[in-house]
């Protein structure tokens, strides 16, 4: 029975008028597994959170959880799941204790059990000396805090956050990303939605990449990494270069891939040093100076970059670079 999967989309879609939010989604997720859920601004993840946490009706396609169907045994699932969504559900004139009660008693449990267990979840949080204060004082990382605490209080099975740390402080972000490890090793099964490459890479124990409402890949982040291992990227940067030298790439057999970062290529390949030779050879022809040209081991950056097809200016529009460069610090 544990070997079968907590949560399970078959075929998950959404489409909101001329949007097609969520386009087919196929996974499983295990008991006690950490999966993440990364990709983009738009890229459909709280909209596949929703479906899958029974707040908004699936176009077509079905989610189960622990066997249940997230539509039709709507109210069964949701004894089974706490949900930690994009805005707070929290009452910032109630203390950390009344709020908690508060959704305690929204989900029936009885009062001992709400004690202790608000209790438990207080001191586990390090919110516990801070239990009587209005959540008005508290600061953002500390709310977030009581959020998560709050989807917990009726002891569920399965753990859902859209974008945990979002807006939050590299030290908020790590004491979220702890607490969320503490839980799972008691065995929570966690479902959690981030834009941040380096979280999903540190937290999840497997990750699906989804744009566009479609997932484009799902692994262990050492199989993402791994996938792309025997590759080299050699950088180049050539004055005046253009479609020409583009097309010219693109047209070696020995390149996989080519993305550009604003004046540089990319130039994903499997014989680093044939490549080399061909683009100082292209330069000489076409009179063109080489600016800069290096080869480097791929990063999970270009792993993003790769599965993702977008470029680094649409990354850095999006955040994701930001995410990776300046993100969430090992902890
Ligand atoms: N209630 C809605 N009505 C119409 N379009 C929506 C609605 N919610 C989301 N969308 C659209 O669906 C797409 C996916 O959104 P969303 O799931 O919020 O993405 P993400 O959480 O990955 O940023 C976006 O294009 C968004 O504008
Ligand atoms: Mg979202």
């Amino acid at each position: 029975m544990s070997e079968d999967p907590v949560i399970i989309a078959s075929g998950l879609t959404k489409q909101y008028a001329e949007i097609l939010a969520v386009d087919h989604i196929n996974f499983k997720v295990k008991k006690g597994e950490i999966f993440g859920f990364l990709g983009p601004n738009g890229a459909g993840k709280t909209t596949t959170i929703r479906m899958l946490t029974g707040l908004t009706k699936p176009t077509s396609g079905t989610a189960k959880i622990s066997g249940r169907d997230c539509v039709k045994e709507n109210l069964k699932v949701k004894q089974k799941i706490g949900v930690v969504s994009e805005t707070s559900n929290l009452y910032n004139e109630l203390s950390a204790w009344d709020n908690l009660t508060f959704i305690g008693g929204l989900y029936c449990v009885d009062k001992s059990t709400r004690d202790k267990r608000v209790e438990q979840l207080l001191r586990a949080f390090q919110l516990y000396e801070r239990r009587n204060d209005h959540l008005a004082s508290y600061s953002k990382g500390m709310k977030r805090r009581v959020r998560i605490a709050a989807a917990l209080i009726h002891a569920p099975e399965v753990l859902f956050l859209d974008e945990p740390t979002s807006g939050l402080d590299v030290q908020s972000s790590r004491i979220i990303r702890t607490l969320l490890r503490e839980l799972n090793k008691e065995g929570m099964t966690i479902f959690l939605t981030t834009h941040y490459i380096d979280e999903a890479d540190q937290l999840c124990g497997r990750i699906a990449i989804i744009r566009q409402g479609r997932m484009v890949v799902d692994g262990s982040p050492e199989q993402l990494k791994s996938s792309l291992q025997s590759e080299r990227i050699v950088e180049v940067a050539l004055s005046g270069s253009g479609s020409d030298f583009e097309t010219f790439l693109k047209a070696e057999p020995t390149v996989k891939e080519v993305t550009r970062q604003g004046n540089k290529y990319h130039v994903h390949t499997l014989n680093a040093n044939s490549v080399l030779r061909k683009i100082v050879e292209f330069a000489t022809s076409a009179k063109l100076e080489i600016i800069s040209m290096s080869t480097s081991q791929p990063s999970l950056e270009d792993v993003f970059v790769k599965y993702t097809g977008l470029d680094a200016v649409q990354l850095e529009r999006m955040e994701l670079l930001r995410a990776v460069k300046g993100g969430p610090q090992r902890g």
